[in-house]
């Protein structure tokens, strides 16, 4: 990390005018599936129904639907796509592609990391991908899973993570797959809250030359649930075995490679991911079969410019919902080559993405712009090594993207000329809503125009268009088919989406739309931060500090943050007796590491005598914000609720 990143960063954003627009080139005209974005957006929107009716005719159906979408939009909230028909996302993942003749080619092409000089490669190809999938939907058959019976997930970058995750699908069983990078207290919450029987983990994952100890941390988080009755353990290093435990390879290997998808109705649960909101534990939010397959292959499509014989990798972890929809079912639906690699993006040196896009000839990269700021820091240099010419459309997601970073990303990784798609979606919508198209011109930092298919709009409380460039929130006013059908066990929770401005889905981002209609998203309405990319809810925090003996209260918030977009502030009361110390900081640090996730670690925190309160005794975080940035708290509190 040296000065002269910095210095480049500067002279970047004097480069860039304010608004600044950035027109496709021919050769992306070209190639693009959509080349007129506006009247397909007008016909999309006058029958929306029909428009996504038309998509789900591109899939495979068992029986088709009756009805396209039933609707109600006053509580209890229900939505449902595609009534009456049959399906299994897996068909449309895999039998089709085999029965299309593409049996042989590659479905899946992973990478690990480097140790001893050496980088292991794996390869499957749809007909491999779809006999393995057979024989994880024999195996989890015998060890009793059902349809509808809930599996967790919890594995390393591994394509035997995607392989589980079909499997269930495969079966009509839910998965529900905890990131990699939590806790076991965790992983314990959210097995609990699904009462599931089978837990599918890695023994280890590896990060920057580590091996991480994923089976200790599944075994302390089962150590104490009944209802466990296996654990299926992908060894990649042996380790031994205990009562509970069943052998990932074995199980797989003894079972017959053929086998029929169960056929389920359109709207069966497929998984359950759970995510952060403003209070209370963390949400399971649930997607289903078909919808969600019609949502997710149509934007990867046509937001990607996907063609078929495309190289196509998206780096994320499929422990979040862009590995779900963007790495397993939106690829593999459209029969992509998609890649995968393990372990940390700048290891053994900060060249290594841009090596593995020079070494595969990647058309399509899809990556966070906490990754391409952290990349950046090293300069230039490393990008220019490598020949990054094969790249056909880059994209970005999870977060803002500051316009300097998205300068670097357009100039240094799509050499001043591939398109830049900034996707702004989320766990709850399942698919990409606003995004411009490969052939929609661009802004640095700004996702730009909704989708065909979806109507989004920038809104005062009470429901009112905010005049041009104005904060507001972010609403989509008309359901969509990958949409989540509810909050597991929690329809209030699930209707209060659709609450706040009665009748529309109210995002809880706060965004401008411009003259030209293009959004952009200043933050969170409410109590949840984006740390690289990752949402934390601040009562996730506060629970896991609180639980340590020596803490009586805290608040948390989130701080800007140059590389991570925001980092973790908490004050912290202590309990009568107890003294601020640094050792104590320390322990309060590893506290939250254990308790819930070394993503989810206070970058600073405070000892403190007291804590802003409203009336009802609710913590004023905004007033701790304004403090702590040095504003006035009028002025955030746009975009604090
Ligand atoms: C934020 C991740 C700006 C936003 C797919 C949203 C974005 C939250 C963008 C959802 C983007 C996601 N530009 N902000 N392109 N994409 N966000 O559920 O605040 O983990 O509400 O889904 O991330 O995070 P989630």
């Amino acid at each position: 990390m040296s000065d002269e990143s910095t210095q480049s960063e500067v002279q970047l954003s004097a480069l860039l005018e304010e608004n600044q627009v950035f027109k496709p080139t021919q050769e992306t005209l070209d190639r693009t599936l959509t080349k007129d974005y506006d009247s397909l957006y007008q016909r999309s929107i006058s029958d929306i129904e029909a428009f996504w009716e038309e998509q789900a005719k591109e899939l495979e159906w068992a029986k088709p639907w009756d009805k396209v979408l039933e609707w109600k939009n006053t509580p209890p909230i229900s939505a449902k796509w595609f009534v009456g028909a049959q399906c299994n996302i897996t068909v449309n993942a895999l039998d089709r592609h085999v029965k299309n003749g593409l049996g042989d080619k590659t479905a899946i092409i992973w990478e690990g990391e480097e140790k001893e000089g050496k980088v292991e490669e794996r390869k499957f190809t749809y007909k491999q991908l779809l006999e393995r999938v057979n024989q994880g939907a024999h195996a989890l058959t015998k060890l009793g899973v059902k349809k509808g019976d809930v599996v967790t997930i919890y594995m390393a970058l591994t394509p035997e993570l995607p392989i589980a995750m079909l499997s269930c699908a495969r079966i009509g069983a839910i998965h529900s797959v905890v990131y990699g990078g939590f806790s076991a207290p965790a992983l314990e919450s959210r097995m609990v809250d699904s009462t599931s029987k089978v837990l599918i983990c890695s023994d280890i994952g590896y990060r920057r030359g580590k091996a991480i100890d994923l089976k200790q941390i599944a075994d302390e988080a089962v150590a104490g649930l009944d209802f466990v009755e296996h654990v299926v353990v992908h060894r990649r290093n042996n380790v031994p075995l205990g009562e509970r435990d069943v052998d990932y390879n074995t199980a797989f290997d003894a079972e017959s490679t053929e086998g029929e998808a169960l056929i389920v109705d359109a709207e069966t649960p497929l998984y359950r991911l759970y995510t952060s909101g403003t209070t209370g534990k963390p949400k399971g939010v649930v997607h289903v079969h078909g919808g969600y397959a019609v949502g997710i292959s149509y934007t990867h499509k046509y937001c990607f410019d996907f063609h078929p014989d495309d190289i196509y990798w998206c780096a994320a972890d499929p422990g979040w919902v862009t590995g779900h929809s963007y790495i397993v079912y939106g690829p593999l639906i459209n029969g992509a080559t998609m890649l995968m690699a393990e372990g940390g993006i700048d290891y053994p040196d900060p060249g290594r993405w841009w090596s593995i896009i020079e070494k595969y000839k990647v058309n399509i990269f899809y990556f966070t712009p906490t990754g391409i700021r952290a990349l950046m820091r090293y300069g230039d240099e490393f990008p220019a090594k490598y020949d990054l010419s094969s790249l056909k459309v880059i994209g970005t997601v999870g977060e803002p993207i500051n316009p300097e970073a998205w300068l670097w990303y357009h100039k240094n990784i799509g050499g001043g000329k591939t398109p830049i798609v900034d996707t702004w979606w989320q766990t709850e919508t399942g698919m990409f809503m606003i995004s411009t198209m490969p052939s929609v011109p661009t802004k640095p930092g700004s996702p730009g125009v909704p989708l065909p298919g979806i109507v989004a709009d920038v809104v005062d409380r009470e429901g009112n268009p905010v005049p041009a460039g104005k904060g507001g929130f972010l609403v989509i006013k008309t359901p969509w088919p990958a949409m989540f059908r509810t909050i597991f066990g929690d329809q209030d929770r699930y209707d209060h989406y659709w609450g706040t401005i009665p009748g529309w889905y109210t995002a809880g981002d706060v965004a401008t739309k411009d003259e030209d209609g293009y959004f952009r998203v200043l933050g969170r309405a409410d109590d949840v931060m984006n740390v690289s990319g990752y949402r934390i809810g601040t009562s996730d925090v506060e629970s896991a500090l609180v639980s340590h003996e020596a803490v009586a209260e805290s608040a948390v918030i989130g701080k800007p943050d140059k590389i991570k977009g925001e980092s973790i502030k908490a004050f912290v009361i202590l309990i009568q007796g107890k003294e601020p110390s640094d050792e104590l900081l320390a322990e309060l640090k590893l506290h939250v590491r254990t308790e819930l996730s070394p993503i989810a670690v206070p970058a600073e925190i405070e000892f403190v005598d007291s804590l802003p309160k409203t009336r009802s005794g609710k913590i004023m975080r905004r007033m701790l914000k304004a403090k702590e940035l040095g504003v006035d708290p009028g002025d955030i509190s746009t975009i604090e609720d």
